[in-house]
């Protein structure tokens, strides 16, 4: 999909069945993280649902999340849970195996872990105990 003319991330990486994929890798080292797991509920279907609608829209797709969730509002949605800097390390690092695993390679690589990096620092809620 080309949004005015540029080609999106989204796109670029494969579109929808790409994210799908990084998020189902994603949650899978989610479930295996020490510091993670306890955070989420223990069913993730509804979350990793949420996620793939989330970065479809977030990196120049479809507006899918915004269309089932309403505005997201990530750092309000993200307050009920203690978000401490080894959480957001670990998230990140969470993250770049799952976007290595699905082999998304540069400049898409480089730019999604930068915007997400950009958003997980902004999610952070909680010093570190
Ligand atoms: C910094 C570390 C982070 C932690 C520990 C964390 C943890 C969580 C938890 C526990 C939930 C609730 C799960 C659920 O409602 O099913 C959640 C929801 C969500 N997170 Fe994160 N998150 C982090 C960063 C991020 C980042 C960087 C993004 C986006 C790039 C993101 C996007 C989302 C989305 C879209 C939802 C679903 C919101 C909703 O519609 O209810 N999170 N996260």
């Amino acid at each position: 999909m080309k949004q005015n003319n540029i080609e999106t991330v989204y796109s670029g990486i494969g579109g929808y069945e790409k994210i799908e994929g990084i998020v189902e890798t994603f949650y899978g080292y989610v479930k295996e993280n020490p510091i993670l797991i306890p955070l989420f509920p223990d069913d993730l279907t509804e979350t990793m649902h949420k996620q793939t609608l989330f970065l479809t829209q977030f990196f120049g797709g479809p507006r899918l999340y915004e269309a089932e969730r309403g505005h997201p509002m990530l750092r309000r949605r993200h307050l009920p849970f203690p978000i401490t800097p080894s959480a957001r390390d670990e998230w990140l690092a969470c993250m770049k195996l799952a976007l290595i695993e699905n082999q998304v390679e540069e400049p898409y690589y480089t730019e999604m872990i930068e915007r997400m990096t950009l958003t997980a620092n902004h999610m952070m809620n909680t010093p570190e105990s």
